[in-house]
């Protein structure tokens, strides 16, 4: 009995316990202390904009590509591949590491059409939920096998890596990359920065398009930091989003990663659709880890799989079919070709068309870093404040950091933007 009754007290005391929880709970939020998050200051810049009833407005915030009358655009080889697939899609799960034929031709447009490594199965590769996708998973995959390792991250750089690699847990060290004077690179600090770190350190390199600077090397300066990378037994990561947008030539735009190839490296890359293919929402990218021989690509890539088990499963099957219909049909192929062509020479002709009209206005300022960078930015060197004016007395929406996005210029907005670039930068 005396055994009975302490086994009551105790349920008593279990009941009363979380009964106290469940009163204090509903009493008050079980969310009390979580305070509103920051504002993305990127996507946050589109929430204004779409809020703003201004029919003056410009978005040139986030890197998204837009036709001359400021719309969103559907490639043509995107249409044709979906109507090739529609009716005959089924729904079923991919494997955990995505669709293999287009993972497979996304390693060729990367390494390279015939690169001995896609031949030697060296490389482990899943496809990502694009690219930011991919460069959570290598720097969750980076904490799991090499937790004592940090990541030298650019500066400045896409305000998202920072929060990858934060929520991943590795601590980040930044390294010199842009020229503040110049508007360029700053190649001797960024190598010195090389140099002294520890030697084996981990590193993130924007293959092209610099984001947001629209800074790249030139060939010869990645020759030197890839001989630098050896001489330090550095790892590269390549973050590579807009392959294509640089040159118009997405060949062209793998170059620094072709140079690290040549040169031995082992190395890890994000490639994503969002950009090149107008993807964006269909979060389609690929993520791939350079392996010492095919065993150890079979190992790494049953790890990858097994980060993604637990946090989605396995990644969205429409993108995956679209690229892969196109990629692997070589008149479809062909035609994806011409129009990144089409998009990037867009973008060229809105840097000479942006800089011509803030020279025209007769802005005492010099504008040739618009048509010097290259890609989907333009680092203005607009300070905060100024580009705070620009958003509330022309409803024109950008970046804090004074990057513009060029895909948001047309035709019909490009002489209005000069203008009020050239009133916020003239009166200090
Ligand atoms: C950008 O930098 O604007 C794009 O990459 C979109 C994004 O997700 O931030």
């Amino acid at each position: 009995m005396a055994g009975f009754g302490k086994a009551m007290a105790c349920r008593q005391h279990v009941r009363t316990r979380l009964g106290t929880r469940f009163m204090s709970s509903s009493s008050s939020s079980w969310w009390q202390s979580v305070e509103p998050a920051p504002k993305d200051p990127i996507l946050g810049v589109t929430e204004a904009f779409l809020a703003d009833p201004s029919p003056d407005k410009v978005n040139v915030g986030v890197g998204a590509y837009r036709d001359d009358n400021g719309k969103p655009v559907v490639l043509q080889c995107v249409r044709e591949a979906e109507r090739r697939i529609a009716g005959n899609l089924n729904m079923e799960y991919l494997p955990m590491g995505g669709s293999v034929k287009m993972v497979e031709e996304t390693l060729k447009l990367a390494y390279g059409e015939n690169s001995e490594f896609i031949k030697d199965k060296r490389i482990a590769a899943v496809q990502s939920l694009s690219g930011t996708g991919a460069c959570r998973l290598f720097a969750d995959f980076q904490k799991r096998f090499r937790p004592d390792s940090q990541i030298h991250i650019p500066v400045p750089t896409w305000a998202n890596h920072h929060n990858i690699w934060r929520d991943a847990q590795v601590p980040q060290r930044t390294y010199h990359y842009y020229h503040p004077e110049s508007k360029g690179l700053d190649f001797s600090a960024l190598m010195d920065d090389i140099k002294n770190a520890p030697n084996g350190s981990f590193f993130l390199l924007h293959a092209c398009a610099h984001n947001p600077t629209g800074v790249d090397p030139s060939e010869e300066q990645w020759r030197e930091i890839s001989h630098q990378f050896k001489v330090k037994g550095h790892f590269a990561f390549f973050d590579m989003a807009y392959q294509g947008f640089a040159s118009g030539d997405p060949d062209r735009d793998a170059k620094s990663i072709r140079i690290f190839l040549q040169d031995g490296h082992h190395i890890g890359i994000s490639q994503s659709y969002a950009k090149n293919m107008g993807l964006y929402g269909q979060r389609v990218g690929c993520l791939s880890v350079l392996c010492e021989d095919e065993k150890q690509a079979v190992a790494v890539k049953s790890q990858l799989q097994q980060l993604a088990r637990p946090m989605y499963s396995n990644p969205p099957v429409h993108g995956a079919l679209v690229v892969s219909t196109i990629l692997g049909d070589p008149e479809l192929k062909k035609l994806w070709l011409k129009e990144v062509k089409v998009m990037a020479d867009r973008i060229i002709g809105m840097r000479s068309a942006l800089r011509e009209n803030l020279e025209k206005l007769g802005s005492p300022l010099s504008w040739k870093h618009i048509t010097d960078q290259i890609g989907m930015f333009c680092y203005s060197g607009m300070t905060p404040e100024q580009v705070d004016r620009l958003t509330k007395e022309f409803h024109i929406y950008m970046t804090r950091n004074g990057r513009i996005s060029m895909a948001g210029i047309t035709t019909g907005n490009v002489g209005y933007l000069a203008n009020a670039i050239n009133e916020v930068t003239s009166s200090a």
